[in-house]
Protein backbone atom coordinates (compact mmCIF):
# COMPACT_ATOMS: atom_id res chain seq x y z
CA UNK A 1 0.00 0.00 0.00
CA UNK A 2 3.19 2.14 0.52
CA UNK A 3 6.47 1.87 -0.38
CA UNK A 4 8.66 4.58 1.38
CA UNK A 5 10.60 4.52 -2.24
CA UNK A 6 7.45 6.50 -3.96
CA UNK A 7 7.94 9.34 -1.75
CA UNK A 8 11.37 10.23 -4.32
CA UNK A 9 9.15 10.54 -7.15
CA UNK A 10 6.32 12.23 -5.75
CA UNK A 11 5.54 15.95 -5.18
CA UNK A 12 3.01 18.20 -3.65
CA UNK A 13 0.69 18.98 -6.05
CA UNK A 14 -1.98 21.22 -5.92
CA UNK A 15 -5.96 21.51 -6.86
CA UNK A 16 -6.69 25.17 -7.08
CA UNK A 17 -10.41 24.38 -6.23
CA UNK A 18 -9.49 22.39 -3.21
CA UNK A 19 -6.90 24.63 -2.16
CA UNK A 20 -9.48 27.46 -2.23
CA UNK A 21 -12.12 25.44 -0.10
CA UNK A 22 -9.17 24.15 2.22
CA UNK A 23 -6.73 27.08 2.25
CA UNK A 24 -8.54 30.54 1.33
CA UNK A 25 -7.20 31.69 4.98
CA UNK A 26 -3.11 31.44 3.62
CA UNK A 27 -4.28 34.54 1.80
CA UNK A 28 -6.79 36.30 4.02
CA UNK A 29 -4.10 35.85 7.20
CA UNK A 30 -1.64 36.99 4.71
CA UNK A 31 -2.78 40.69 4.13
CA UNK A 32 -1.10 42.23 7.13
CA UNK A 33 2.43 41.63 4.50
CA UNK A 34 1.09 43.78 2.21
CA UNK A 35 0.84 46.92 4.65
CA UNK A 36 4.46 46.22 5.64
CA UNK A 37 5.23 45.98 1.46
CA UNK A 38 3.54 49.19 1.73
CA UNK A 39 3.09 48.88 -2.49
CA UNK A 40 3.05 51.90 -4.33
CA UNK A 41 1.22 52.44 -7.86
CA UNK A 42 3.20 52.08 -10.52
CA UNK A 43 5.78 49.89 -8.83
CA UNK A 44 6.60 46.94 -10.65
CA UNK A 45 5.91 43.87 -8.20
CA UNK A 46 6.92 39.86 -8.29
CA UNK A 47 4.93 38.06 -6.05
CA UNK A 48 6.86 34.61 -4.99
CA UNK A 49 4.54 31.87 -4.57
CA UNK A 50 1.41 33.49 -6.17
CA UNK A 51 -0.50 30.36 -5.53
CA UNK A 52 -3.83 31.09 -7.03
CA UNK A 53 -2.97 34.69 -7.07
CA UNK A 54 -5.55 36.56 -4.11
CA UNK A 55 -2.88 38.26 -3.04
CA UNK A 56 -1.37 38.90 -6.22
CA UNK A 57 -5.06 40.80 -7.21
CA UNK A 58 -4.53 42.92 -4.36
CA UNK A 59 -1.23 44.11 -5.21
CA UNK A 60 -2.20 44.80 -8.71
CA UNK A 61 -5.71 46.47 -7.07
CA UNK A 62 -3.31 48.78 -5.15
CA UNK A 63 -1.67 49.91 -8.76
CA UNK A 64 1.45 47.69 -8.96
CA UNK A 65 2.73 46.09 -12.37
CA UNK A 66 2.54 42.53 -10.66
CA UNK A 67 3.94 39.53 -11.78
CA UNK A 68 3.37 36.14 -10.07
CA UNK A 69 5.21 33.24 -10.10
CA UNK A 70 4.61 29.33 -8.83
CA UNK A 71 6.17 26.06 -8.99
CA UNK A 72 2.47 24.56 -9.53
CA UNK A 73 0.36 25.00 -13.27
CA UNK A 74 -2.54 24.19 -11.66
CA UNK A 75 -2.07 27.21 -9.67
CA UNK A 76 -0.63 29.59 -12.20
CA UNK A 77 -3.87 28.49 -14.31
CA UNK A 78 -5.73 29.35 -11.80
CA UNK A 79 -4.04 33.11 -11.31
CA UNK A 80 -4.28 33.33 -14.77
CA UNK A 81 -8.03 32.86 -14.66
CA UNK A 82 -7.95 36.37 -12.51
CA UNK A 83 -6.45 38.05 -15.47
CA UNK A 84 -2.90 38.21 -13.81
CA UNK A 85 -0.32 37.64 -15.40
CA UNK A 86 1.39 34.96 -14.18
CA UNK A 87 4.08 32.43 -14.86
CA UNK A 88 5.41 28.89 -13.94
CA UNK A 89 8.79 29.31 -12.82
CA UNK A 90 11.30 28.06 -9.92
CA UNK A 91 11.93 30.35 -7.09
CA UNK A 92 15.60 28.75 -6.72
CA UNK A 93 15.87 29.30 -10.26
CA UNK A 94 14.18 32.93 -11.27
CA UNK A 95 14.34 33.97 -14.76
CA UNK A 96 14.75 37.97 -14.01
CA UNK A 97 16.99 40.52 -13.98
CA UNK A 98 17.16 43.62 -11.53
CA UNK A 99 13.47 43.97 -13.18
CA UNK A 100 11.84 44.56 -9.57
CA UNK A 101 11.03 47.24 -6.98
CA UNK A 102 9.71 44.54 -4.68
CA UNK A 103 9.52 40.97 -4.25
CA UNK A 104 7.06 39.77 -2.03
CA UNK A 105 6.39 36.46 -1.04
CA UNK A 106 3.57 34.95 1.52
CA UNK A 107 3.13 31.06 2.83
CA UNK A 108 5.50 29.87 0.20
CA UNK A 109 9.16 30.32 0.77
CA UNK A 110 9.01 27.47 3.33
CA UNK A 111 8.35 24.51 0.31
CA UNK A 112 12.01 25.97 -0.71
CA UNK A 113 14.54 23.87 0.31
CA UNK A 114 17.67 25.56 -0.86
CA UNK A 115 17.11 29.20 0.99
CA UNK A 116 20.45 30.29 -0.51
CA UNK A 117 19.92 29.87 -4.03
CA UNK A 118 16.60 31.24 -3.91
CA UNK A 119 17.96 34.37 -1.92
CA UNK A 120 20.19 34.69 -4.54
CA UNK A 121 17.39 34.70 -7.09
CA UNK A 122 15.12 37.25 -5.57
CA UNK A 123 18.52 39.78 -5.05
CA UNK A 124 19.25 39.14 -8.81
CA UNK A 125 15.59 39.60 -9.57
CA UNK A 126 15.61 43.16 -7.65
CA UNK A 127 16.81 46.62 -8.96
CA UNK A 128 19.66 47.88 -6.74
CA UNK A 129 18.24 49.22 -3.66
CA UNK A 130 14.38 47.00 -4.19
CA UNK A 131 13.16 45.28 -1.15
CA UNK A 132 12.18 41.67 -0.23
CA UNK A 133 9.37 41.30 2.14
CA UNK A 134 8.02 37.87 3.19
CA UNK A 135 6.39 35.64 5.15
CA UNK A 136 6.79 31.98 5.97
CA UNK A 137 6.68 28.94 8.42
CA UNK A 138 9.40 29.37 11.19
CA UNK A 139 11.22 27.37 13.49
CA UNK A 140 8.40 25.36 15.44
CA UNK A 141 5.71 26.16 12.93
CA UNK A 142 2.88 23.14 12.83
CA UNK A 143 5.26 21.27 15.62
CA UNK A 144 2.26 19.04 16.61
CA UNK A 145 0.96 17.95 12.84
CA UNK A 146 4.66 17.29 11.96
CA UNK A 147 5.26 15.13 15.40
CA UNK A 148 1.65 12.56 14.40
CA UNK A 149 3.23 12.65 10.86
CA UNK A 150 6.29 11.08 12.04
CA UNK A 151 5.28 8.99 14.36
CA UNK A 152 2.62 7.35 12.48
CA UNK A 153 4.76 7.07 9.30
CA UNK A 154 7.58 5.50 11.16
CA UNK A 155 5.15 2.61 12.48
CA UNK A 156 5.24 1.64 8.57
CA UNK A 157 8.37 1.81 8.48
CA UNK A 158 8.85 5.09 6.54
CA UNK A 159 11.23 7.99 7.86
CA UNK A 160 9.43 11.38 7.53
CA UNK A 161 12.02 13.35 7.93
CA UNK A 162 13.51 12.14 4.85
CA UNK A 163 11.06 13.14 2.65
CA UNK A 164 10.36 16.57 4.75
CA UNK A 165 9.35 19.23 1.90
CA UNK A 166 9.32 21.90 4.56
CA UNK A 167 11.96 24.73 5.90
CA UNK A 168 11.12 26.21 8.63
CA UNK A 169 14.22 28.39 9.46
CA UNK A 170 14.64 30.39 13.32
CA UNK A 171 14.60 34.35 12.76
CA UNK A 172 18.70 34.10 13.47
CA UNK A 173 19.54 31.46 10.75
CA UNK A 174 17.26 34.03 8.14
CA UNK A 175 18.71 36.93 8.94
CA UNK A 176 21.74 35.16 8.25
CA UNK A 177 21.34 34.35 4.79
CA UNK A 178 19.63 36.93 3.82
CA UNK A 179 22.57 38.98 5.08
CA UNK A 180 25.48 37.08 3.04
CA UNK A 181 22.99 37.23 0.31
CA UNK A 182 23.79 40.64 0.34
CA UNK A 183 20.04 42.16 1.83
CA UNK A 184 20.00 44.83 4.90
CA UNK A 185 17.37 43.58 7.46
CA UNK A 186 15.10 46.28 8.56
CA UNK A 187 13.16 43.73 10.63
CA UNK A 188 12.94 40.13 11.00
CA UNK A 189 10.26 38.16 13.79
CA UNK A 190 9.24 35.22 14.50
CA UNK A 191 5.91 34.68 16.06
CA UNK A 192 3.18 32.21 17.16
CA UNK A 193 0.25 32.65 15.02
CA UNK A 194 -2.93 29.85 16.19
CA UNK A 195 -4.63 29.32 12.72
CA UNK A 196 -8.56 28.03 12.83
CA UNK A 197 -8.97 25.73 9.84
CA UNK A 198 -12.20 26.21 7.62
CA UNK A 199 -13.09 22.81 8.38
CA UNK A 200 -11.47 19.46 9.38
CA UNK A 201 -8.12 18.75 9.95
CA UNK A 202 -8.30 16.47 7.45
CA UNK A 203 -8.71 18.62 4.77
CA UNK A 204 -5.80 20.33 5.90
CA UNK A 205 -4.11 17.48 5.40
CA UNK A 206 -4.57 16.43 2.44
CA UNK A 207 -4.46 20.18 0.40
CA UNK A 208 -0.85 20.03 2.83
CA UNK A 209 0.59 16.71 3.27
CA UNK A 210 0.69 15.68 -0.40
CA UNK A 211 4.32 14.66 0.07
CA UNK A 212 3.29 12.61 2.48
CA UNK A 213 0.14 11.21 1.40
CA UNK A 214 -0.32 11.12 -2.53
CA UNK A 215 2.06 7.97 -3.29
CA UNK A 216 -0.14 5.85 -1.25
CA UNK A 217 -3.22 4.15 -2.36
CA UNK A 218 -6.82 5.79 -1.32
CA UNK A 219 -7.44 3.28 1.97
CA UNK A 220 -4.01 3.68 3.13
CA UNK A 221 -4.32 7.66 2.85
CA UNK A 222 -7.87 7.70 4.64
CA UNK A 223 -6.12 4.75 7.07
CA UNK A 224 -3.29 7.74 8.07
CA UNK A 225 -5.27 10.71 7.85
CA UNK A 226 -7.70 9.09 10.45
CA UNK A 227 -4.85 7.78 12.72
CA UNK A 228 -3.65 11.17 12.71
CA UNK A 229 -6.92 13.00 13.19
CA UNK A 230 -7.03 11.21 16.45
CA UNK A 231 -3.40 11.59 17.59
CA UNK A 232 -4.17 15.87 16.84
CA UNK A 233 -7.56 15.60 18.15
CA UNK A 234 -6.47 16.80 22.16
CA UNK A 235 -3.78 18.85 21.46
CA UNK A 236 -5.79 20.74 18.66
CA UNK A 237 -9.63 20.29 18.52
CA UNK A 238 -11.37 23.00 20.50
CA UNK A 239 -14.27 21.73 23.02
CA UNK A 240 -16.23 23.97 20.55
CA UNK A 241 -15.18 21.70 17.58
CA UNK A 242 -12.87 24.06 15.97
CA UNK A 243 -9.55 23.26 14.79
CA UNK A 244 -6.56 25.08 15.35
CA UNK A 245 -3.16 24.17 14.24
CA UNK A 246 -0.10 25.47 15.39
CA UNK A 247 1.13 27.65 12.71
CA UNK A 248 4.64 29.67 13.67
CA UNK A 249 5.30 32.47 10.98
CA UNK A 250 8.46 34.22 10.34
CA UNK A 251 7.96 37.59 8.72
CA UNK A 252 10.71 40.03 7.38
CA UNK A 253 11.67 43.12 5.22
CA UNK A 254 15.01 43.75 3.63
CA UNK A 255 16.11 45.75 0.85
CA UNK A 256 19.43 44.86 -1.42
C1 LIG B 1 2.51 27.05 6.35
O1 LIG B 1 3.22 27.35 7.30
O2 LIG B 1 1.86 27.90 5.72
C2 LIG B 1 2.45 25.63 5.98
C3 LIG B 1 3.54 24.85 6.11
C4 LIG B 1 3.50 23.53 5.76
C5 LIG B 1 2.37 22.98 5.31
C6 LIG B 1 1.29 23.78 5.19
C7 LIG B 1 1.32 25.10 5.52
Amino acid sequence: PCDKRDFMTTNQTWNPEAYARNAGFVAQLGEPLIDLLAPQPGERVLDLGCGDGVLTEKLATAGCIVVGVDGSPEQVAAARAKGLDARVADGHNLPFDGEFDAVFSNAALHWMREPDRVIAAVARALKPGGRFVGEMGGAGNIASVWAALVDTLARRGIDAAAFNPWYFPTAEEYHARLEAGGFVVKSITLFPRPTTLPGDISGWLETFGGTFLSPMDAATRAQIIDELRETLRPALLTPEGVWVVDYVRLRFSASR
